[in-house]
């Protein structure tokens, strides 16, 4: 079979495609993408398909107790928090306080403000600061790639055992594997690996992703049940 070669432009109509028939538009996500541009925040929400993807794996671990780090404009915060039930919380960690504002209000807008904690500080501070009664079913880190192990290491304290700890970004258009390239994020994605694979209270795999947002890729982590 030849080797065809795609494009970004390929990714999203694929996307689009996709979404057309499994995501039903959402008036808050929408709106939340569109503010969250009209005050110059960074493009860096996840795509569509991938907060559909986050918000199925929540249902399907029926997550009550979720944290993010890096809550951004809020996109993926409201993702995850339409899949909780009615008494379940999300706690989401913003070092931005121009960020956290527009993200509360996109939150309010999606109905979650009761369920949804913005804390405003360096994540590392506030995860620090609460008690470890493993009492989180899903982590989701998304925030500065530098700190990925920190961010790694609290999350895998605060998430009980059997629960996932998701983190964004980890191919970077295929970068992350090639010895050619490094930077602050590349370095901080090949820690985070080399943390995990020494680690043998954690199993994990990396699912590339193309699409709107281009090349890149999950880590799916588990908190391994049955280890002390
Ligand atoms: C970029 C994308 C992200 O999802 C993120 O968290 C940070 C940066 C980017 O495209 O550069
Ligand atoms: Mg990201």
């Amino acid at each position: 079979m030849a080797f065809t070669s795609t494009s970004q432009t390929d990714w999203t109509r694929s996307d689009i495609y996709h979404n057309s028939f499994l995501i039903p538009p959402n008036n808050a996500l929408t709106a939340a993408l569109k503010l969250s541009e009209k005050h110059g925040l960074p493009p860096y929400a996840v795509s569509e398909a991938q907060g559909k993807f986050l918000n199925l794996l929540a249902q399907s671990i029926q997550a009550r107790r979720m944290l993010e780090i890096g809550t951004l404009g809020g996109y993926s915060t409201i993702w995850l928090a339409n899949a909780l039930p009615e008494d379940g919380e999300l706690l989401t960690c913003e070092i931005s306080k121009d960020f956290a504002m527009i993200a509360q209000i996109n939150i309010d807008n999606a109905g979650l403000t009761d369920k949804v904690k913005i804390i405003v500080g360096p994540a590392i501070t506030t995860l620090s600061n609460i008690k470890s009664n493993a009492s989180f079913d899903l982590a989701f880190i998304d925030a500065d790639k530098q700190s990925n192990v920190e961010y790694f290491i609290q999350a895998k304290r605060l998430v009980r055992k059997g629960g996932v700890i998701i983190v964004d970004n980890v191919v970077r258009n295929g970068r992350v594997a090639d010895p050619d390239q490094s930077d602050s994020n590349i370095d901080g994605v090949r820690k985070l690996l080399e943390y995990i694979g020494d680690d043998p209270t954690i199993e994990a795999t990396t699912l590339g992703t193309v699409g709107e947002k281009g090349y890149d890729g999950f880590l799916y982590a588990i908190n391994k049940p049955n280890i002390s």
